[in-house]
């Protein structure tokens, strides 16, 4: 009895000393909190393991295919200028940044959807990752440009593959009141519409390890649900807290207020609970 009580009582201690060294070594990366929203400015390799249990990964990882290193200087040209709508179609923009998309993350994103219920992963045609019925596709209505038409979004859900038009390019584009920030920036709707495919009750607590300008956080922020991203660039890190803070200031009219609860902080360990 008194052995039992030991050993119970010493996995307890241990316990404690582990989450104590968790926090601590949270603690040494830079992270903001703001309302529902925990970003941290870091490697997702060096944090995920760290973290505490959430619900959904929805994110939009490097496809490796060098979107950031000028592979796509000449990419937006029409190839049939002919076309009035393909000429509207805009050029690639050099955001000055040049080696995150160099190489795909295949151990984060295991490392991120196996601790998760439900997993939402865009460019997931460029990863290793299992058969599934459901896709989400976002067509881009790009016309004849040479920009794909659609982006793919793996995930583990149990429907169908389903799509969403929505026009993203040049002067064109829906959500024109956005300013692009980041060289593969998604429109927010289209996060949102991601989300809102994630079943209750695992759709709380939504984390993005590549968060890049922050979309898939502003887009939790409208649909009232918690948030946690993970950002390696200084830069977009700051642009991602600005998107946040901005979208806390500017809530959308058309939110459903019961949904959203008033910004708060968060602790470091209780965003999940
Ligand atoms: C495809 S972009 C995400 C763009 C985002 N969806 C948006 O709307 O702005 C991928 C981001 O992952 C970041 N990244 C690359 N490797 C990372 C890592 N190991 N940990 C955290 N972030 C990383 C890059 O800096 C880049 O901003």
């Amino acid at each position: 009895m008194t052995d039992d009580y030991d050993a119970a009582d010493n996995a307890r201690k241990c316990y404690d000393v582990a989450i104590a060294a968790m926090r601590e070594k949270l603690h040494g990366f830079r992270q903001e909190r703001i309302g529902d929203c925990w970003l941290i400015n870091a490697d997702c390799k060096e944090v995920l393991p760290l973290l505490p249990k959430v619900d959904a990964v929805v994110t939009d990882p490097p496809y490796g295919i060098g979107e950031a290193s000028k592979n796509f200087a000449s990419r937006g040209k029409p190839i049939n200028s002919s076309n009035s709508r393909s000429r509207a179609i805009a050029r690639a923009i050099d955001y000055g940044k040049s080696d995150w998309d160099s190489s795909t993350q295949d151990d984060a994103i295991a490392a991120a959807i196996e601790r998760v219920k439900w997993s939402i992963v865009f460019g997931g045609n460029y990863y290793r990752l299992p058969p599934t019925s459901c896709w989400l596709i976002w067509d881009k209505l790009n016309g004849d440009s040479d920009f794909a038409d659609c982006e793919m979004a793996w995930t583990n859900l149990p429907k169908a593959v389903r799509r969403i038009r929505f026009l993203w390019n040049g002067c064109m584009r829906r959500e024109r009141d956005v300013t692009r920030e980041h060289p593969t920036q998604k429109p927010v709707d289209v996060m949102k519409w991601c989300i809102e495919h994630i079943p209750e009750p695992h759709n709380k607590t939504i984390l993005d390890p590549f968060m890049g300008s922050g979309t898939t956080g502003v887009a939790c922020v409208k649909l009232g649900r918690k948030f946690i991203g993970i950002e390696i660039d200084p830069g977009y890190f700051d642009i991602a807290c600005k998107r946040i803070k901005d979208a806390y200031a500017q809530p959308d009219m058309f939110v459903e207020q019961s949904k959203t609860e008033p910004p708060r902080q968060l602790d470091l360990m209780e965003a999940a609970e």
